[in-house]
């Protein structure tokens, strides 16, 4: 994607104003405003309808721009040489004297802190004088946006700018891990858990079920096209569009393919846009036919799932 500077400029001095703006990354768009300001971070909430005990991520340029706000430990620098910028969120504690602001965190002493890769993003990110808080840029519980198109069709004029960047090359968010004390995975994504164990050397714990969910990410409905999704489904019914992992021969004009070739990594960037797409098309429901538990595989399941429980 080239990078129209004329754009970024414009996102600038929105943001500098407390104002929001959707910004590209990798994995989904964001709905970014100024993590050190109260009113920015406020707008974010009511623009996304989203609980207000649920804390904002908050988006960096790199590390040193970090320093004055988190603590650094082992594990967040070895995860960060090896896959930064990328689809990585970390937790970290945070520093009494930072100026993150409060709204974003809803008074908690950690912090979910991102390195998007996206060239215009990072641009961005570059020139600011303070990170981004940006969440998905979806109405909460809904389906995340991976293009500029998705954001203006949740927001509408509400939204005072989107940048364009093009697809989300990724399609799916974030893989969190809490680093605070043993590496604990909060929320599968983008980045294999695979990779990240052969990083540290070590097995990490997974908990992204928690009984008591203490990441509204963890919460049961989410990423939701507001129509029931039935799972591992191999013979469908009447008026339901037909999610695939892989194109047949055969199609019909309710198989909906999410990769030609069975693909985990084609799929997992085509899973919102055609979620999107079926949600538009009329189906009373979706059948998904079993997708293979592994890589990113993992991570398509996962929100499907949590799609499902409607
Ligand atoms: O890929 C991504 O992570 C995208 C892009 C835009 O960066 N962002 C994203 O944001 O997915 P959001 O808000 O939709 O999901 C972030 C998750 C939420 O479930 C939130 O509850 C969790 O991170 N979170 C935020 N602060 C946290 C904290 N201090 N401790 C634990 N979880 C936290
Ligand atoms: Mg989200």
């Amino acid at each position: 994607m080239r990078i129209n500077l004329s754009n970024i400029k414009k996102a600038k001095k929105l943001l500098n104003k407390s104002e929001c703006v959707a910004i590209p990354t990798e994995t989904v768009y964001g709905l970014a405003g100024n993590a050190y300001s109260d009113r920015a971070c406020k707008k974010i909430f009511k623009l996304k309808k989203r609980p207000k005990y649920n804390p904002l991520i908050v988006h960096y340029y790199n590390y040193q721009k970090l320093r004055k706000d988190c603590y650094f430990n082992d594990n967040f620098l070895k995860l960060y040489r090896r896959f930064c910028p990328g689809p990585i969120t970390f937790i970290l504690n945070l520093k009494k004297d930072s100026k993150i602001s409060k709204v974003a965190t809803n008074k908690k002493n950690t912090l979910a802190v991102r390195f998007p890769k996206h060239s215009i993003t990072r641009n961005l990110l570059k020139e600011l004088k303070f990170p981004l808080a940006a969440p998905s840029a979806n109405l909460s519980s809904e389906v995340s946006a991976v293009r500029s198109s998705d954001v203006k069709e949740d927001f509408g004029k509400k939204i005072k700018y989107v940048l364009e960047g093009g697809k989300s090359s990724i399609g799916v968010e974030s893989t969190i891990i809490d680093l605070r004390n043993k590496p604990k995975i909060l929320r599968l994504g983008g980045l294999d858990i695979l990779t990240i164990q052969k990083e540290l050397h070590k097995k990490i714990i997974i908990n992204n079920n928690p009984s008591k969910a203490s990441t509204p990410g963890q919460l049961k409905l989410h990423y939701s096209p507001g129509i029931p999704i039935r799972l591992n489904v191999k013979k469908i019914k009447d008026e339901e569009a037909y999610l695939l992992i892989k194109k047949k021969e055969k199609t019909k004009p309710n198989y909906y393919f999410l990769s030609k070739k069975g693909d985990l990594r084609e799929a997992a960037k085509n899973l919102y846009s055609t979620l999107r797409k079926i949600k538009k098309s009329k189906y009373k429901s979706i059948a998904v036919s079993k997708i293979p538990n592994k890589g990113l595989g993992k991570t398509i399941n996962d929100r499907l799932i949590r799609a499902s429980k409607l």
